[in-house]
């Protein structure tokens, strides 16, 4: 009988999709977490065609580096083609909760400035409504009170990710018990509180494509 296929291999099996969309001479957009990892390794064997990539974090900039991918600053890049990441939610219009992995400003900046983000991810990711997993928010440290009470003034419950630190030196606080029926404009409800450096909705720029790893192969969403 054949094996059920693992999260693992799903995550991979999404990534490997998403190569499908990497044409000759783009500077790729790469993401942060396990299934960007698959794709920065599967990236490897087709390195020759593209001029580069640029990081949406230091860990994956290492592991692009790790395989001889060149990596340049977004300053120097200009727009780019594709951003391919992970995510931690998906609603059916692909609407995302990212920053599991606590990458969600730089992995958003990197998203603005691209054409197409496709989101790669195993199946288990896209929900009907998205807050079960806890909304991550890049916090400057200093508000980190006050940006909890307003938190739980807009009916969330706020954890400090304790001994985490951004690449940017930041906190994260994430949000439990949250139900997100209307995510843009939660987005920017919380992205105008002082000291919120990023919440992690990317929903007023969401994915154009979202790539599920199921345990039949990918499918497009
Ligand atoms: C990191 C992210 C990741 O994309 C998200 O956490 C998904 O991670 P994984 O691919 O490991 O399931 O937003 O900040």
């Amino acid at each position: 009988m054949a094996q059920a296929m693992t999260q693992d291999e799903m995550k991979k099996a999404a990534a490997e999709a998403a190569l499908e969309y990497v044409e000759s001479g783009m500077i790729v957009g790469i993401g942060t977490g396990s299934t960007a990892n698959h794709f920065i390794d599967l990236l490897a064997g087709i390195k020759g065609k593209i001029d580069g990539t640029v990081a949406s974090s230091i860990a994956s900039e290492e592991r692009l580096k790790s395989h001889g991918i060149p990596v340049m600053d977004l300053n120097n890049a200009g727009q780019l083609s594709i951003y391919v990441d992970g995510a931690d939610e998906s609603d059916k219009h692909l609407n995302l909760i990212k920053g599991g992995g606590g990458a969600l400003t730089r992995e958003k900046i990197v998203a603005g400035a691209s054409d197409k983000f496709i989101c790669i991810a195993d199946e288990s990711k896209l929900v009907d409504v998205m807050g079960k997993f806890p909304l991550p928010v890049e916090v400057i440290p200093m508000a980190r009170s006050f940006i909890a009470r307003e938190i739980v003034k807009m009916g969330g419950n706020p954890v400090l990710r304790e001994g985490f630190t951004t690449d940017n030196g930041n906190i994260i606080i994430d949000i439990h018990g949250l139900e997100i029926m209307q995510p843009v404009k939660m987005e920017a409800d919380f992205n105008q509180l002082p000291g919120v450096v990023t919440i992690g909705l990317f929903a007023q720029r969401p994915a154009d494509v979202l790539i599920l790893g199921t345990p039949n192969g990918a499918k497009v969403v």
